[in-house]
């Protein structure tokens, strides 16, 4: 069914767009001898450098400064700094609502570039859309598959919108439990991480758009987001958080990067020759463009210089300052303290991504979006990636019960998501309005799929309640009348604050007293990462659905009644207690903006599993964690050295009763880890997720990449693995590792630059 609820205005709007993006079309694909940029058997790297050839200085400028949603801010600009042309460009191009806008050139067909976040979906206050579950939620399938079908979804429903580019593919580790925007992640592990937020990326490039990989880079909290210095060696940067980024850079092949705001090592990420040019460009041979993060530029030709290739988001974050505007970039070029091939070359690279991704070739066609089968999409995404923790006596799935009292959450109305840019005004709308905050980072969006109807529809033949959860004692009387009560909770986070990992509002209180009344009581969190769970051990079944998109309701009630049999597995460590994190404290936290703070990642690369591992702690939940309503064997595991890495068999078996989906992971680990040099005594080297019925078996084999076996030496540049006997385990969590065997492996070593990418 084609839903086609949009406003007036925005179809009219929509309208404008189309007939500019038409005009595009016909320049781009009309072939005039003497402009080759526009024959597409050359390569994109022949054709944006021969635009670039024909591109006045001016024109040039124009491609690498962005604006952010043109309102009053704009207006208040000197015309020194933006031209009244400009001014008025962008207001009349611009898509109203969206995050970002950079002019092109309608002379050579360069299209405008139409920005909208993020990794869950399409963000525009006026556009409904559809909404994935959270990245961290879709991390939990352990299945690059399930991120790349959801990106392709939001990548058609982005160009069906009228924008190119998407702000999507956010990759920072969960070093930090809490930080406000884990829920935008894919998880702590560097190889967990790159893959999901490769796959995602790669699904939206799929579609014809760009996608951003960000925020580049150890972004990993948010409170001081734009203030903080992070100090973190080279060695344990590269093992760690960039390892994530250049896994997903490999997978995905993202053609545009966002540095991040804050500061690494004492120099801001957006002119950090270390990240952009060092890392990125030269070992990593990216040939994209960097884009800062809104606003987050301090220089103009020191970020130029350092690999900033396109200021964004102008004017931003209460500052007008705009660095790259050109007139200041226009004099930093006359004086020298700009070289002329630097301008050339991120217009260049500007020019690259837009061909090689088809945003040139083929613009974008406002057209109607199929909300249903897109809601599908997510549908199937948090089925894969909802996590079962606890099912004592197997409470679930239920079956046969008579009634079900519902507590709490909003679960009569819908299921959370998180808050900031990444926020997707949801068709059907905000489920619960008038939440506070309803300004930034707020509105507090419910996606409106209500668990409770869901459960109805699954359970036609119960009694189901509901109890808002206000009342404790009204909740506690429902759950005690009923067979079985379900508690929801919730935790919102949002970018531009870090969270606490303990519930708010009073709702610890509220499960315990459920349990009290009910010991039969199913807990459901929607949380955006990691929280605390003093009564775990009196709940019988925990199920964790993180923020679990526009269809998380049927989602969570089809695991509940057994439809589907929960197939996810945590992306993160749950603490035991906050005295098990690395940083008790983050530094600035709940303090207004601007602090000027400082935060020393001396655990290095040892984050979440790792430094509970180092350290031997147990936590509440381990990584890899996840239940399953059949249960499985691993068996067969037969690791080999082979070309320069270990390759690893295994067969999985469904030994229960009905048809699931088991996740084999394999960890290694040199017998001598310290000896070694690593940051712990395991690592995630390989995983995979395979659908099987009751008795079935299959065969699987993963390859772990030479890296996650390596030690990253900053003197040379170069990965080396020791000589020495490595372990190599299997089985269903990283706690959870029965099968051991060994491996030697001879000394290696290589260079960390595969400029040939
Ligand atoms: C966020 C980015 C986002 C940008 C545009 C910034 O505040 O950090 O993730 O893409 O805004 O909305």
């Amino acid at each position: 069914m084609i839903d086609l609820m949009r406003t007036r205005t925005h179809q009219r709007r929509l309208a404008v767009v189309a007939c500019c993006v038409a005009l595009f079309g016909v320049q781009a694909n009309a072939q005039q001898p003497g402009q080759p940029w526009l024959d597409r058997s050359l390569s994109a790297e022949l054709r944006a450098h021969d635009l670039v050839g024909a591109m006045t200085t001016d024109e040039k400028l124009r491609l690498v400064f962005g604006y952010a949603d043109p309102g009053e801010e704009l207006a208040k600009v000197p015309d020194s700094l933006v031209s009244p042309e400009a001014k008025a460009y962008v207001r009349a191009h611009a898509i109203k609502g969206a995050a970002g806008f950079v002019p092109g050139v309608p002379r050579l067909g360069i299209p405008d570039q139409f920005q909208t976040d993020a990794s869950m979906g399409v963000r525009d206050a006026q556009i409904p859309s559809t909404a994935l579950p959270s990245s961290l939620a879709t991390a939990a399938s352990f299945d690059p598959e399930v991120s790349r079908a959801g990106g392709a979804m939001i990548g058609t429903e982005a160009r069906a919108s009228g924008f190119n580019e998407f702000l999507a593919g956010g990759t920072n580790l969960a070093r930090e439990p809490r930080n406000g925007r884990n829920f935008e992640y894919t998880g702590e592990d560097p190889l967990l991480a790159g893959m999901m937020a490769g796959g995602l990326i790669r699904g939206i490039q799929s579609t014809g758009m760009i996608s951003t990989m960000k925020h580049f880079a150890v972004n990993d909290q948010e409170s001081q987001r734009t203030t903080v210095d992070v100090t973190i060696s080279p060695e344990a940067m590269r093992q760690s958080d960039l390892l994530a980024f250049e896994i997903a850079y490999e997978q995905g092949r993202p053609a545009s990067v966002m540095c991040s705001y804050n500061l690494v090592n004492g120099r801001w990420a957006c002119e950090n020759d270390y990240l952009l040019n060092k890392v990125l460009k030269q070992d990593w041979g990216f040939k994209g463009f960097v884009m800062s993060d809104w606003g987050a530029v301090h220089s103009t030709a020191d970020a130029a210089n350092n690999g900033l290739d396109q200021f964004t988001g102008f004017p931003c974050c209460n500052s007008t300052a705009g660095q790259f505007a050109p007139p200041l970039l226009k004099a930093a070029l006359r004086s020298g303290q700009i070289p002329a091939w630097r301008l050339d070359d991120m217009a260049e690279r500007i020019l690259w991504s837009l061909i090689e991704t088809g945003v040139y070739d083929h613009p974008p066609k406002v057209a109607p979006i199929d909300f249903k089968s897109d809601a599908d999409v997510a549908q199937r995404a948090a089925e894969e990636s909802l996590v079962l923790l606890k099912n004592d006596r197997n409470l679930l799935p239920l079956k046969g019960v008579r009634s079900v009292a519902v507590i709490g959450g909003h679960a009569d109305a819908g299921v959370l998501s998180g808050g900031g840019s990444s926020a997707v005004t949801p068709v059907g709308g905000n489920a619960v309005p008038g939440l506070q905050p309803v300004s930034w980072p707020g509105p507090i969006i419910y996606l409106p799929s209500s668990p409770l109807a869901a459960l109805k529809a699954e359970l036609p033949s119960a009694r189901i309640s509901y109890a808002s959860g206000e009342d404790k004692a009204a909740a506690a009387r429902s759950a005690h009348s009923a067979d079985v009560a379900i508690v929801f909770v919730t935790q919102w986070l949002g970018e531009g604050f870090d969270g606490n990992l303990e519930l708010p509002s009073g709702q610890d209180a509220l499960v315990s007293a459920v349990l009290k009344a009910n010991p039969r009581t199913v807990v459901v969190v929607e949380s955006g990462g990691a929280v605390l769970m003093p009564w775990a051990s009196r709940a019988p079944a925990i199920l964790q659905a993180f923020y679990p998109g526009i269809r998380g309701g049927q989602a969570i009630a089809r695991i509940l009644t057994g439809k589907v049999n929960p197939s996810g597995r945590l992306p993160i460590s749950f603490p035991a207690s906050k005295a098990q994190l690395a940083h008790p404290v983050i530094p600035g936290f709940g303090k207004p903006d601007g602090l000027p703070v400082h935060i020393e990642y001396d655990e290095g690369a040892a984050v979440g599993y790792k430094w509970y591992d180092m350290k031997g702690y147990k936590p509440l939940f381990a990584f890899g964690h996840g239940l399953s309503y059949t249960s499985f064997r691993m068996s067969r595991l037969e690791p080999r050295f082979d070309r320069g890495s270990i390759t690893v068999s295994f067969t999985m078996t469904n030994s229960g009763g009905s048809a699931g989906k088991a996740v084999g992971q394999v960890y290694v680990g040199p017998d001598d880890w310290r000896g070694a040099g690593w940051e712990a005594p395991k690592r995630l080297g390989g995983f995979a997720k395979q659908a099987l019925s009751p008795g079935e078996s299959k065969s699987v084999e993963v390859v772990v990449d030479p890296r996650l076996l390596a030690t990253y030496q900053a003197a040379g540049n170069r990965w080396a693995i020791k000589a020495g006997e490595y372990r190599v385990m299997l089985g269903q969590a990283s706690d959870d590792l029965p099968l051991v065997a060994k491996v030697s492996l001879p000394a290696m070593s290589w260079s960390a630059a595969h400029p040939s990418h």
